[in-house]
């Protein structure tokens, strides 16, 4: 039988395109991207994901002209503002992965303030990756570790799989089932590397800021059809 997905990851691409495309400014695309955010938050709410990851701001977007990084924050912390009664409304957790402390602290004051009103609700959790990088995320943990099989807290004989994910900022959440990447690049950009081992892939063409609820429901529809084998042999029967 088709099963749900529990945890969908997603790279919100093409914004830029999307905003060349109509002769307005990157910033105006960044803006139409973020207000996406509710409509799919809402349909996995409904199909009863369990945990909804965007990808929206990577360790290597710090590279950009400073004007659009400043947008993009701005955008970020109106967006965490605003969207507290979303998520009360919707018994919705948000939380965050990625380097937090590189963020301007106006930003780390929303976002901390945000996960502490939602931090008791008990539906989706809402995971904005900010600041992330994967290929990082996995030195800080191997740092980690190393510091603890110092100070004798971890065997070395004892680092496996199971450990090492929980040195990872995605400690607490399963690994994504789905990851869509929109806007047409096949890429996956230096996101949840160790996570998406298993992960079905789904690519679209369409830009970020055209992406609505009935093509997240055809990437969710398309997943239940993929037959997962993670190196074994089919379960199914038939499929
Ligand atoms: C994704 O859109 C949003 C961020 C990376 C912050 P882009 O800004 O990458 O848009 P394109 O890829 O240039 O079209
Ligand atoms: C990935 O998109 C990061 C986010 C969507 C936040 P990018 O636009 O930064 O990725 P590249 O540069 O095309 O690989
Ligand atoms: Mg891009």
């Amino acid at each position: 039988m088709s099963k749900n997905p529990r945890h969908i990851a997603i790279i919100m691409d093409g914004n830029g395109r999307w905003a060349k495309k109509r002769g307005l400014s990157r910033i105006e695309g960044h803006k139409k991207g973020i207000a996406r955010i509710e409509e799919i938050t809402k349909a996995a709410v409904e199909q009863k994901i369990e945990v909804l990851t965007f990808y929206a701001f990577s360790l290597e977007n710090w590279r950009r002209p400073s004007l659009e990084v400043q947008g993009l924050m701005l955008l970020l912390k109106k967006f965490l503002i605003e969207k507290r009664e979303l998520l009360k409304e919707e018994d919705i957790r948000l939380i965050s992965i990625g380097e937090r402390e590189k963020l301007p602290k106006s930003v780390q004051k929303e976002l901390n303030k945000t996960e502490e009103l939602s931090k008791n609700n008990k539906g989706l959790i809402l995971n904005i990756s900010l600041s992330y990088g994967s290929r990082q995320e996995i030195i800080r943990a191997v740092r980690k570790i190393a510091e603890d099989a110092q100070r004798k807290k971890v065997k070395i004989n004892k680092i496996n799989e199971r450990l090492f994910s929980k040195y990872l900022y995605t400690k607490n959440l399963p690994d994504p089932d789905l990851l869509i990447r929109t806007s047409g690049e096949l890429r996956i950009s230096n996101f949840l590397l160790w996570q998406l081992s298993y992960s079905e892939l789904y690519f679209t063409p369409k830009f970020w800021p055209d992406f609505q609820k009935s093509d997240f429901l055809e990437a969710v529809d398309d997943f239940k059809k993929r037959n997962r084998r993670f190196g074994g042999l089919s379960a199914k029967k038939n499929n």
